[in-house]
């Protein structure tokens, strides 16, 4: 089977109704970002943002996968697919996806404050009560934290990552206006002969030499016709 592998952004869930970062009236519009996604942010404040987690958490128990996440799962039918997201919503995986890297971490999990990449305190929280409390505690007695990779926070899944995109016979970008680094910089270890889609309906900036084949439109309408128009499959 040939090797697909997606690289997906915060464009992939916005058909879910989860609003994108940088397009007008995104999150960074509405929240000052160092406040509420860096390592500095969570140490000058754990509780506004611990609250502000709990709140973009409950807002993910209401929504569901979009046409393009689950036309991303029907891919496995006919290649080794690999998603690499940079999102921290579980759409991926209810829509179907069985093999999901997330490079920014996990909205439904929760982890250690002192060591955030120690798995013995990384949990899922409850979809009947996800929600983090100050006092509440990780399994090594520190304050529980989301289980997201902050700004000025190391990205341990980017190697894992690498390695699929290095393997990749076609590598589909979907809705990322590819800003941050390292997840924006995986494009360059494609090998040669990769084939690179970008779905989105703006212009993005990207790497020119790269021959990216830009088909502008929504990720579920992107979807449709990267399958009818450039990706075969034997079976709809
Ligand atoms: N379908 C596909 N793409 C879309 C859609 C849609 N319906 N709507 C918007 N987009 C595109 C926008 O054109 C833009 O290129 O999705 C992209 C969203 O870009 P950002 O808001 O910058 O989101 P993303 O690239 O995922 O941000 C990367 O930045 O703030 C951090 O950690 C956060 O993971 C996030 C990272």
């Amino acid at each position: 089977m040939k090797k697909l592998v997606f690289l997906t952004g915060a464009g992939m869930s916005a058909e879910s109704g989860i609003s994108t970062f940088r397009d007008s009236g995104g999150l960074w519009e509405q929240y000052p970002v160092m406040q509420v996604a860096s390592i500095e942010g969570y140490e000058a404040n754990p509780e506004l943002v611990i609250n502000f987690y709990n709140d973009r958490r409950k807002q993910l128990l209401d929504v569901k996968p979009c046409e393009g996440h689950r036309l991303v799962a029907s891919m496995e039918k006919d290649y080794d697919v690999t998603v690499v997201t940079q999102n921290v919503d579980n759409l991926h995986e209810k829509a179907g996806s069985s093999k999901v890297i997330h490079l920014h971490g996990e909205l439904m999990k929760a982890t250690s404050s002192i060591n955030p990449n120690d798995s013995r305190c990384i949990v899922t929280l409850p979809e009947d009560n996800p929600v983090i409390r100050m006092g509440q505690k990780a399994a090594d007695g520190s304050q529980l934290r989301p289980f997201i990779v902050w700004f000025g926070e190391s990205v341990p899944m980017i190697e894992p990552a690498i390695e699929e995109v290095m393997k990749a016979d076609i590598v589909v970008v979907i809705g990322t206006s590819l800003n941050v680094y390292p997840a924006a910089g995986l494009l360059s270890y494609v090998s040669r002969d990769c084939k690179i889609y970008l779905i989105d309906p703006a212009d993005v900036r990207y790497d020119r030499s790269l021959g990216i084949t830009h088909i502008k439109k929504g990720a579920s309408e992107g979807m449709k016709e990267l399958i009818a128009e450039h990706i075969p499959v034997r079976h709809e």
